[in-house]
């Protein structure tokens, strides 16, 4: 079983040469000469200090196409005409599953037709080089977004190729987006990533990781999305990250959103070592859209709004075209500017907004108690801690494909629409505040005239996609009693 213990130099060599030989792009991975390359470039294509030093809310889209000049094109659209402040590279699904081989069909394909065979960018079949070949042709940095349990060669490759930002964890990367994966596995792994990027950070070029805050995506109880984000920074610290931004995903309620952000970042700051410079993202809502793009326009601005209010340091922005998959570029560079006027309107009003101080104390509280039993499980280690605490229930997230957890916990909305525990199964939290989210959704069940049950959390996982926040039963008149 893994310890939240630094990977010895040789450890990292021996995994790194045995990684060199899945794929035979592997094998032009040269770290002194990555290094060199990463000196070379200009301060503005230098992830860390841009994120960091905005003052700013800075907007990135997701965007891969599979082909080099294509992808090329894609970003150069996203930056000049959508205003991207940092660029994103989404991978393919085969590469995510480390199957390169099939990814390279693709590729082929796609090269030879007009048509797209893959659904991102297969960069570890394009290899280091044409890697550099895009980060020359941007002036943006440019982050590797992906969803891969096993991101140890992308890891080697992409970073070699220039890329200063690498999404995922071993948590965020296995539980919402695998089945088989196991925890104790997936840990190792990123621990290997995340020493790499350590390894770079020692040299002088500083490599910015950012766990995936939204986890499976759909209702997440803030608090558990936060536990698992000061959980990942922390065995990324470990392994000697320095730049670590934090996410979290719109639940679409204002002050829940802002609360949680405003506690992502305190909890942040507390929690991981000093030598750790934290920021945050926020992304826009990742559950289901809804298909009329006028409507989703109407989430995006959502989405806006709360980023102006919270000010986190990075948003991930939506296109209105979400409902149907992968967006057009100019659907998602809409999505891009959209954001901005929203936020251009709205960051320097003085936005004062009742019941933030005390959302945001309910939802640190739930946090430490959720860090606490997974300290407590691995006695004070907390890559052992995540192991024993997903195994025993007392740390959850619902609606989870992967096996690594009991996907027992269910969430739905309290009459605000902020989302609260239903069934709290074994989460670890105490009893006083399994009481207020008790009470919260007993008052949501008084106004709808219903028992509180499944079909509850079923109407709120369809209510945005169906225009609504909270999903009321058919028939509900939304605050009209009969006798008016
Ligand atoms: N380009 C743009 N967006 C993508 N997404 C996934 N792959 C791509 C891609 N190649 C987006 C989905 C969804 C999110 C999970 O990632 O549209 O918004």
């Amino acid at each position: 079983m893994p310890c939240d213990k630094k990977l010895p130099a040789d450890e990292l060599q021996r995994a790194a040469n045995e990684l060199r030989d899945d794929w035979h792009t592997g094998r032009a991975v040269d770290f002194e000469e990555a290094v060199a390359f990463h000196e070379s470039l200009p301060k503005s294509k230098r992830f860390a200090p841009v994120l960091e030093s905005a003052d700013t809310p800075l907007l990135q889209p997701r965007a891969g196409v599979p082909c080099l000049e294509a992808q090329i094109d894609l970003l150069r659209y996203l930056q000049n005409e959508g205003g991207a402040d940092l660029l994103p590279t989404t991978i393919d699904s085969y590469t995510r599953d480390n199957q390169y081989e099939k990814a390279e069909e693709g590729l082929a394909a796609s090269r030879n037709s007009d048509s797209d065979e893959l659904n991102g960018f297969p960069a570890v079949n394009h290899g280091v080089e044409d890697c550099r070949r895009l980060v020359r042709a941007l002036d943006a940095p440019i982050e590797v977004r992906h969803g891969t349990p096993d991101a140890r060669l992308l890891a080697m490759v992409t970073l070699a190729g220039g890329f200063q930002s690498f999404e995922g964890g071993p948590i965020s990367y296995n539980i919402p987006y695998t089945k088989r994966h196991d925890l104790a596995t997936t840990i190792e792994h990123w621990q290997f990533v995340d020493r790499l990027c350590g390894a770079y950070t020692e040299r002088g070029v500083t490599i910015n990781r950012e766990p995936f805050g939204p986890l499976t995506g759909t209702l997440v109880p803030p608090c558990i999305a936060i536990a698992v984000m000061l959980v990942e920074g922390q065995l990324a610290a470990t392994q000697g990250v320095r730049s670590v931004t934090l996410g979290y995903g719109q639940v679409g309620n204002l002050v829940q959103d802002v609360a949680a952000l405003r506690a992502l970042r305190k909890l942040g700051e507390q929690y991981l070592p000093d030598s750790v410079t934290v920021t945050t993202v926020f992304h826009e809502w990742m559950g289901g859209f809804p298909p009329d793009e006028a409507r989703a326009n109407g989430v995006i601005s959502l989405g806006g709004a709360t980023a102006a209010v919270a000010k986190p340091d990075k948003v991930i922005t939506k296109s209105a075209q979400e409902f149907q998959g992968v967006p057009t570029k100019e659907a998602n560079a809409a999505g891009l500017r959209t954001t901005k006027q929203l936020i251009d309107m709205m960051i320097e009003q003085d936005i004062d907004l009742g019941g933030i101080d005390d959302e945001q104390r309910l939802i640190e509280r739930a946090t430490m108690a959720l860090i606490e039993a997974i300290e407590h499980a691995g006695d004070g280690d907390v890559a052992r801690g995540v192991i024993e605490a997903f195994d025993s229930g007392e740390m959850d997230v619902p609606f989870a494909p992967s096996d690594a957890a009991a996907g027992a916990v269910l969430p739905a909305r309290d009459d605000d629409g902020r989302v609260r525990i239903f069934n709290f199964a074994d989460l670890a939290l105490p009893d006083d505040i399994k009481e207020i989210h008790k009470a919260k959704l007993g008052e949501r069940a008084q106004t709808e005239g219903r028992d509180q049950s499944f079909r509850m959390v079923a109407d709120d996982v369809d209510a945005i996609s169906d225009g609504k926040l909270i999903g009321r039963p058919s028939g509900y008149r939304g605050g009209v009693s009969d006798a008016d």
